[in-house]
């Protein structure tokens, strides 16, 4: 178990972790626009509570932080003679994305709480795939492992803040939505997606 399954309803199955690791090389062109969404969505989270500075600041950091992951990615990328490819996106983003309610306050929880998830997920899937990958890749998915975990735990903090009375039960509802997600058949292979179909 990784730092992060502690808000994980649900680890990845293991035919998830054998399906990464056999096609590790389209995986990373995922892995890849992961990195890009997850600076993108920070960014979209400062446009939608600007009134918030403390969260700006963080999110600031956060979403250079994100692209400097993926500068990592594109190198690593290039080490290995990976192409970037344009894939269709997973149903994981849209599917959590529906859970979230609409109206404010309760957005911005969910907003939160899903960056949360997202960031942990990330964090238990690098932590389960460094070992399992050749030596450059190795130490790359050790490191993100560590930094996702910190993300998730930034999240879960800005999310208690927003609203302490509510927040953990609402976790543990989008972290079953979320579970769901990735423990589910799925058509396509992708960083947070299901378990493979075929
Ligand atoms: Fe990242
Ligand atoms: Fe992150």
């Amino acid at each position: 178990m990784t730092e992060a399954a502690g808000i994980l309803a649900s680890p990845t199955p293991q035919a998830w972790v054998v399906a990464a690791v056999a096609h590790w090389p389209e995986l990373l062109v995922d892995h890849a626009n992961c990195e890009k969404k997850a600076a993108s969505s920070a960014l979209a989270l400062m446009f939608a509570y600007p009134e918030d500075a403390a969260l700006a600041a963080a999110l600031s950091r956060l979403a250079r932080e994100e692209l400097r992951h993926f500068e990592q990615v594109a190198r690593a990328m290039q080490g290995a003679g990976v192409a970037y490819a344009r894939q269709r996106p997973g149903r994981y983003a849209q599917g959590l994305r529906a859970a979230l309610r609409t109206g404010d306050p309760q957005r911005k929880l969910d907003l939160l709480l899903s960056g949360a998830l997202i960031e942990a997920r990330s964090a238990e899937r690098f932590a389960l795939l460094a070992p399992r990958l050749p030596a450059p890749l190795a130490r790359l998915y050790a490191d993100l492992a560590r930094s996702e975990a910190r993300h998730y735990e930034l999240y879960v903090g800005f999310a208690a803040g927003a609203a302490p009375g509510e927040w953990e039960a609402r976790l543990r509802q989008l972290a079953q939505v979320e579970a769901d997600l990735v423990t589910t058949p799925e058509d396509v292979l992708r960083f947070h997606s299901g378990v493979p179909r075929s």
